[in-house]
């Protein structure tokens, strides 16, 4: 039970990453309230906020729901993947941006105090293998993963004083809704899979599971020492 009594925020908790999370959270003890604009999905036993992640609206309904908050992990994210560099929509663009960095920090910020009132508590932004890699045809969701890289440093930082500490996990390619409707976007999407997975040392896809082990790690009092770190679980991409 290391997550007992404690109260967790999960975005992006109805699905994949997210949900595998919300799951193993409930397991360790924690009450676990999941925000998510689909209720489809969302495991027993969390507290669903619906709404977009984006919305100012969607942050107060949570942040009325609880009076403490010891985790919040920003999970919720959009791809983008498929379009050339010179191709992307500047909407698109403005879009990835707005869900997977400025949400983030609007779901940090909007934590905080709760933390801080209590001395302290734990964020858990996802970023991705490929904001240290790249990648081809996917530069608004690979820029955004770099910027969620720099934005957990800086907060770490500027949040020690406070008890906050603040990491991200850096997944490989992770068999979820997300990846089969980016490997749906391809030519040949079974040629793609096969060619993504060949590209992990450990030649297959991870499960939401594995990234949820590291979630949980880090929203636990294990991860003490742990602040500004991003910790990759990708199968050996970079490695390989
Ligand atoms: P997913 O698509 O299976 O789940 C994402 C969840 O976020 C969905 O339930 C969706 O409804 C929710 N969501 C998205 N935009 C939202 C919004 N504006 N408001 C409210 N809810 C919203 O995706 P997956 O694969 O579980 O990804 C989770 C995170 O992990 C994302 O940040 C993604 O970028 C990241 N990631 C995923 C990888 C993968 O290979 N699946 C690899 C590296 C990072």
């Amino acid at each position: 039970m290391r997550l007992d009594g404690k109260t967790i925020l999960i975005t992006g908790a109805a699905s994949g990453i997210g949900q595998a999370s919300a799951t193993k959270a409930l397991a360790e003890g924690a009450r676990v309230i999941g925000i998510d604009q689909s209720g489809d999905g969302m495991p027993d036993g969390v507290e669903p906020i619906l709404g977009d992640v984006t919305d100012n609206e969607t942050v107060a309904r949570a942040i009325a729901a609880t009076d403490r908050i010891d985790g919040l992990a920003t999970i919720a994210g959009i791809s983008s993947s498929g379009n050339a560099i010179d191709e992307i929509d500047p909407d698109l663009w403005d879009r990835v941006f707005e869900v997977n960095v400025k949400a983030t920090w609007r779901w940090m910020i909007a934590a905080l105090p709760a933390m801080r009132a209590q001395g302290g508590g734990s964020v858990v932004a996802i970023a991705s293998q490929l904001a240290f890699g790249g990648g081809r045809r996917n530069a608004a969701y690979i820029a955004s993963k770099g910027a969620i890289v720099s934005l957990v440093k800086t907060a770490a930082f500027e949040l020690a004083p406070d008890g906050v500490r603040v990491n991200a996990i850096a997944p490989g390619a992770i068999d979820t809704p997300m990846l089969n409707r980016s490997m749906s976007r391809n030519a040949d999407p079974a040629a793609a899979r096969e060619y993504s997975q060949n590209r992990h040392a450990l030649k297959r896809f991870g499960r939401a599971e594995e990234i949820a082990n590291g979630v949980i790690y880090l929203l636990s009092d294990e991860a003490s020492y742990n602040t500004g770190s991003v910790i990759t679980i990708d199968g050996g991409w970079r490695a390989a």
